[in-house]
């Protein structure tokens, strides 16, 4: 579709968590197409591998048939321009998060001047869920159930409790 409305949700997504579910959700109703896409980010050591992360979302995406699963590599601003994506989606979780992500968003504006960055909400039920926080609770045996989707629980812990 030539006027087709496609959005850009970059993210570590290491795990997906129910926070990023509700973005993906909340995204997928404003645009024609969304582009979920692992990214790299150099400050966090992965857990999963991105190929790992893809499959997990293509799961979780699996009932939403205008979200795609993709990976990039290098600089948002590139990954926006080989998508040909009008914005790049954040999720907002608390004023805490704005900081950091304002700075991102200019930044990327400054880059490409095309980089338009829409932030959203989820549920305040989710405000306080990382996945950071979601692997160090798993790494010392406390329950992520609530957090990540069900078919996810048992492989994060597996993966972090391994000797
Ligand atoms: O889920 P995260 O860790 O907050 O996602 C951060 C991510 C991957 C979107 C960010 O680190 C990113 O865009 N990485 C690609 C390199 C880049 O463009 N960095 C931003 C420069 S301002």
């Amino acid at each position: 579709m030539a006027d087709e409305k496609v959005a850009l949700y970059p993210g570590s997504f290491d795990p997906v968590t129910n926070g990023h579910i509700d973005v993906i959700v909340r995204a997928s109703r404003l645009f024609d197409r969304l582009i979920v896409a692992v990214g790299t980010n150099s400050g966090k050591k992965p857990v999963f591998t991105p190929q790992e992360r893809q499959d997990h979302l293509r799961q979780v995406c699996r009932n939403l048939p205008n979200v795609d699963v993709s990976s990039f590599n290098g600089l948002l601003t590139e990954a926006v321009t080989i998508f040909g994506a009008q914005a790049v989606v954040r999720g907002l979780r608390a004023v805490s998060d704005f900081e950091w992500e304002f700075q991102m968003a200019l930044m990327n504006r400054e880059l490409n001047s095309a980089c338009e960055t829409i932030f959203l909400m989820p549920k305040p039920e989710y405000s306080f869920v990382s996945s950071t926080m979601i692997c160090e609770i798993a790494r010392f045996g406390g329950d992520i159930s609530p957090f990540v989707p069900s078919f996810l629980a048992r492989d994060v812990v597996n993966r972090l409790q391994q000797p």
